[in-house]
């Protein structure tokens, strides 16, 4: 009797990303890597465990994230609490602390990779997704905010996404927000009766994430609250308008949402979103803001600080969306054998056909010819080799073109002596 053993399944809300979907996440990791490229940007790459509170104290205590969302546990063997990042901000300027990379000049980097966090899944929402995140450290000026917002317009136009649209705002500075919040308090504290069991357990807490509220029922209220934008002052005003008259410059428009406040603490003065209607509930393609006050608040030293983060997945699905498929061919060259000997000959010619920069496959496996064909088609190869015992005994493979276009001149198949193939194919590939 053979013993049955049961399926490992994946985790809920974590995906496996299979061959036949990689060629769309390459191609945009490789447009990616030069758009960032032509702004001066370059990559760091930082642990995916972290200490908790790096992210307790970076995002803040009560945040949806801190509270509830993190995979968190003691790390026995050194009794540690531990982290799987939830996000790739407070890492990045955890490790620009750490190795003083401000020591002499500011910083403009990106970290591209998987952050985990425990929400119900969801079209667009899992529990390990993917962020392309953005830092420039180290600079004050709106020019900065400005500049991050331009090129996303110009990632968002490379890739063809049509229906993204910017929201801005700004959260001003600390006394700012402390004026603000007071108001804010008083105004939740005379609607008491409207608010839900979560309103009213942050509403000291976390008053501005109040107004983040879904429920329909206390929407007018968040509605009426006061708003943030009426409490800034002449500098944060003016910092805003730095940014938005950058933003006209480069012909970008956008809407001001007074009510975006964004789901981690570390922000200050300008705050943005990129939303789309076209990807149902979870629309919000990529945020980000200004935070001032991280570098301190992780134990640096103090030093301005603004970026942002793009959802893989999502911006994957918006671009799927104006794209046609976006496919790869497994090789260029398939070679298709039959016997021992040929099979043997195959393998060498595959191995001079590399030095030569081809994507070779050689047929494994002891199949006819037909399925073999079959396979080379389905590899997405342009040209199949073959050889059987006439082509061996030659020393020859025919050479089959496998996707002529009309128009194309080509012999659909013909002989090629062994040593002459690599620089045949170099003139008519
Ligand atoms: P965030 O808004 O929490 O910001 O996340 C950025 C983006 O990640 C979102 O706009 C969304 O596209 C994507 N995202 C978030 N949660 C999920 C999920 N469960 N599944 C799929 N995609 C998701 C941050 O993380 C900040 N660190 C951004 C930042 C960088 N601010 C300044 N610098």
């Amino acid at each position: 009797m053979t013993q049955q053993f049961e399926k490992v399944r994946a985790l809920t809300g974590m995906k496996d990303i299979l061959p036949h979907e990689s060629a769309a996440w390459e191609t945009l990791e490789a447009i990616v890597r030069d758009w960032l490229a032509s702004y001066g940007y370059r990559n760091m790459r930082t642990p995916v465990l972290e200490q908790t509170r790096l992210f307790a104290r970076g995002i803040g205590e009560v945040t949806d994230i801190v509270e509830k969302e993190m995979y968190s546990f003691r790390d026995a063997l050194n009794d540690e609490q531990l982290t799987m990042r939830p996000e790739f901000t407070a890492g990045m300027v955890r490790a620009t602390i750490e190795h003083n990379l401000l020591y002499d000049r500011p910083q403009r980097v990106y970290c591209m990779g998987p952050v985990f966090r425990h929400e119900r899944p969801q079209r667009g929402r899992y529990r390990q997704f993917h962020q392309i995140d953005v830092e420039a450290l180290g600079f004050a000026g709106p020019d900065v905010d400005a500049e991050l917002i331009i090129m996303l317009a110009r990632l968002w136009k490379r890739l063809g996404l049509q229906d993204i649209r910017l929201e801005l705002n700004s959260l001003g500075q600390q006394e700012e927000r402390a004026a603000h919040r007071q108001a804010l308090v008083e105004h939740l504290e005379k609607h008491i009766d409207v608010l839900d069991e979560e309103a009213k357990r942050r509403m000291y807490t976390n008053p501005l994430r109040v107004l983040d509220t879904k429920n329909p029922a206390m929407q007018d209220m968040a509605n009426q609250a006061p708003r943030l934008f009426d409490f800034l002052g002449p500098e944060s005003l003016a910092h805003f308008e730095g940014v938005c008259a950058r933003l006209k410059d480069a012909g970008i428009e956008y809407t001001l949402n007074p009510r975006l406040v964004r789901g981690l603490d570390y922000y200050n003065l300008t705050v943005f979103e990129w939303v789309t209607d076209r990807l149902g509930a979870q629309g919000t393609v990529c945020g980000g803001g200004r935070y001032d006050g991280l570098l301190e608040l992780l134990g640096g030293k103090p030093a301005p600080a603004v970026g942002f983060a793009i959802g893989m997945e999502r911006l994957l699905d918006l671009w799927q969306q104006s794209e046609a498929e976006i496919k790869a061919s497994e090789c260029d060259i398939y070679v298709i054998h039959q016997g021992d000997e040929a099979q043997r000959r195959a393998a060498l010619l595959a191995e001079t056909l590399r030095d030569e920069g081809y994507r070779v496959l050689v047929h494994a496996g002891s199949t006819g010819f037909k399925s073999q064909f079959k396979r080379a088609d389905a590899s997405g190869a342009s040209v199949a080799l073959i050889i059987g015992p006439d082509e061996l005994a030659a020393g020859h493979a025919s050479v089959k073109w496998l996707r002529q276009q009309e128009g194309d001149t080509r012999a659909q198949q013909e002989m090629l002596a062994f040593d002459a193939i690599a620089a045949t194919l170099k003139t008519r590939m």
